[in-house]
C-alpha cells in the first residue's frame, strides 16, 4: 500500500491514541540495504511501504557514519514514497535545512542532542515538513512531556542508535505506553514510532502498547522478498490491533 500523499493531517489522525487507533505505518529502513544498489532496492519495497527511512549518522552522536543530504535528494528525485529522515546526529538544529531542501518528509531529531527543541519543531512546521522527537533507550520519557503536544511524531529507540540488525529492546514496550499515556493525558496526538529490532515476532507487543510507524531495516532488506517482508510485517501489526 502506497501512501505517496500522506499530509500533516493524515499523520496526525494516524496518530497513536488508544487502543486500536490509526493506522499501521511500515518505514523500511535503508541502513540494511545494498548502498552501491540503492535505487534497486528502495524500489523493491517503494510500493508497499508507507515510508522510506533514512539513518543519518554523523559518528559523533552514534559510533557509526551513513549518509548526508545527497541522498535524500537522490531519492527524492527518483521515489515518491515519502521520507522519513531520522537525525541521529549532534547539534541538529546546524544541518536540519539541509534535509529539509533535500526534501525530508519527516525530520525526526533526538531530544538528547537538541538544545531548544521546542523552536527545532518550529523550524521543521515552517517548512511544511513533519517534525519527530526522537529518545536512546535510557532517555526517561517524562522527558518527552513538553514536546509531545508539538511534535508530529515520537520515536521510541527500541535499541541503541548506530546500527542495523540489533536485538529489539525489551523496555520499548512499557516506553511506548508511557508516551501514549503521557499524549492523552495531555489531549495530545503524537504518531509514536518504534525504531531497532522490529520483526514479525516483536512489532505487535508495541502495536499493542500504542506505536502505530514502524522502522525495520534488516527485517525487511535482509529478506528473500524485501516487499513480501513489509506486507508481513503490516499483518502481524494489524492482527495484533485486531
Ligand atoms: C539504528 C537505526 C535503525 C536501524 C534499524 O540506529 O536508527 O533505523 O536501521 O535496523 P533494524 O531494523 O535492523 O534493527
Ligand atoms: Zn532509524
Amino acid at each position: 500500500m502506497s501512501q505517496v500523499t500522506h499530509t500533516e493531517t493524515d499523520a496526525r489522525a494516524d496518530g497513536a491514541r488508544g487502543e486500536g487507533g490509526g493506522r499501521v505505518l511500515i518505514a523500511p529502513s535503508i541502513l540494511s540495504a545494498d548502498f552501491l544498489d540503492l535505487r534497486a532496492d528502495v524500489r523493491k519495497v517503494a510500493r508497499d511501504a508507507d515510508y522510506v527511512h533514512v539513518d543519518v549518522m554523523d559518528g559523533h552522536f552514534t559510533p557509526n557514519l551513513t549518509i548526508g543530504p545527497k541522498f535524500v535528494s537522490a531519492l527524492k528525485a527518483s521515489f515518491e514514497t515519502p521520507l522519513d529522515v531520522h537525525l541521529m546526529v549532534t547539534n541538529p538544529e546546524e544541518s536540519i535545512d539541509w534535509y529539509l531542501d533535500a526534501g525530508a518528509d519527516v525530520v525526526t531529531m533526538h531530544l538528547e542532542a537538541l538544545t531548544h527543541a521546542n523552536r527545532a519543531i518550529q523550524r521543521v512546521h515552517a517548512r511544511g515538513a513533519l517534525a519527530g522527537i526522537a529518545v536512546n533507550p535510557a532517555t526517561p520519557t517524562c522527558l518527552l512531556r513538553d514536546v509531545v503536544e508539538d511534535a508530529d511524531l515520537i520515536l521510541i529507540m527500541s535499541v541503541n542508535p548506530g546500527f542495523g540488525g540489533q536485538k529489539f529492546i525489551p523496555a520499548a514496550v512499557r516506553r511506548v505506553r508511557e508516551v501514549r499515556e503521557l499524549a492523552d493525558e495531555l489531549g495530545a496526538h503524537p504518531l509514536i514510532e518504534v525504531d531497532g529490532g522490529i520483526k514479525t515476532a516483536t512489532i505487535g507487543e508495541v502495536a499493542r502498547a500504542g506505536a502505530r510507524m514502524f522502522v525495520a531495516g534488516s527485517a525487511v532488506f535482509g529478506a528473500q522478498d524485501p516487499a513480501a517482508a513489509v506486507r508481513e510485517l503490516r499483518e502481524a501489526a494489524d492482527a495484533a490491533l485486531a
